[in-house]
């Protein structure tokens, strides 16, 4: 149900269940908190793109798999939810960027997926929609990323709505942080990703993490200090000294490298030494 490959220091995910409009049940959970666990490991990988084979990108939580588990006692359905929850987390926290690439539907928790990668790039036939109240549920593992994705005010409209909106719509909102043609819709996640590969590999993963760190913190004295520890790190890490070099000798840094891998269909190898790590706090 799950497709990985990796070409060129980029990982693609594919979620493949076309059938059923990719909708995810407890198996291609299982299978993408695994496969983001791996990838984020690989050191190797510098960018993740998440993406759908298919009319659509994600039908959300697998419908019957839900109506199953009703079913089930209160505490198995808590330790199914804690894995849906987990996954998202996941793929919130990964170090690596990750850019969603979005064609057609993405209803529930599709947006979740969508609001968990740092870029989403949507095609303009791609449509949203909040739907879960629409069938006596709630949108709530998925709400916290939704939120912080689109803001408070269009997050009371849109889950309360479940009304289905457009890519424009979701590009206003800040769902989306790119709108294209169907047919462009390769080419600007490729150039997203190649403009990503351009930057420090370790400098992409901390710049990341000060917005994951920093979000939701009040900017006291202690946070003022870790962010100068940060910098100072970078700067004499071996990484900061090769961009500064690299800029003041008129030359292309070192991680700056042309067509380095062919493509290949396999799982993400092992995490690989982690040598000249920044000292960061
Ligand atoms: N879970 C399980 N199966 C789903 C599904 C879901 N979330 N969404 C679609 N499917 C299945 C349909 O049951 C159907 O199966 P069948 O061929 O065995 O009958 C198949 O996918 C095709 O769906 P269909 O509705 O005929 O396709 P469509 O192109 O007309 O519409 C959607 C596509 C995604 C817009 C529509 O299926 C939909 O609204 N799905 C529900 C999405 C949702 O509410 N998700 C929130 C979950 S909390």
């Amino acid at each position: 149900m799950l497709d990985i490959s990796i070409k060129n220091n980029v990982a693609q995910v594919t979620l493949n269940r076309p059938e059923k409009h990719n909708a995810f049940d407890d198996l291609l959970i299982r299978e993408l908190t695994d496969a983001f666990q791996q990838i984020d490991a690989d050191l190797s990988t510098r960018v993740m793109v998440l993406a759908a084979e298919g009319k659509s990108f994600s039908a959300g939580a697998d419908l019957s798999w839900m109506k199953r588990m009703a079913k089930y006692s209160y505490e198995e359905n808590l330790a199914d939810a804690e894995k849906l929850a987990d996954m998202l987390k996941t793929l919130d926290r990964m170090h690596t960027p990750t850019i969603a690439k979005v064609q057609g539907a993405a209803f529930g928790g599709a947006v979740g997926l969508v609001s968990c990668c740092d870029i989403a790039i949507g095609s303009h036939n791609a449509s949203f929609c909040l739907s879960e109240v629409k069938i006596g549920l709630i949108p709530a593992t998925i709400s916290p990323y939704v939120i912080a994705a689109m803001g408070e005010r269009q997050a009371r409209r849109y889950f309360l709505t479940a009304e289905r909106f457009s890519a424009a719509t979701a590009y206003r909102i800040g769902l989306l942080s790119e709108c294209c043609d169907p047919e462009d819709l390769d080419s600007t996640v490729d150039k997203m990703a190649a403009s990503l590969l351009k930057n420090g590999p370790r400098a992409l993963k901390e710049a990341k993490s000060l917005v994951l760190d920093y979000r939701n913190q009040e900017v006291n004295d202690e946070l003022i200090k870790n962010s100068s520890a940060r910098i100072a790190s970078t700067r004499t890490c071996a990484e900061g000294q090769e961009g500064l070099g690299a800029f003041l000798e008129k030359r292309s840094p070192s991680w700056v490298v042309d067509d380095q891998l062919t493509t290949e269909k396999q799982k993400p190898t092992q995490r690989v030494t982690d040598e000249g790590e920044c000292n960061v706090q």
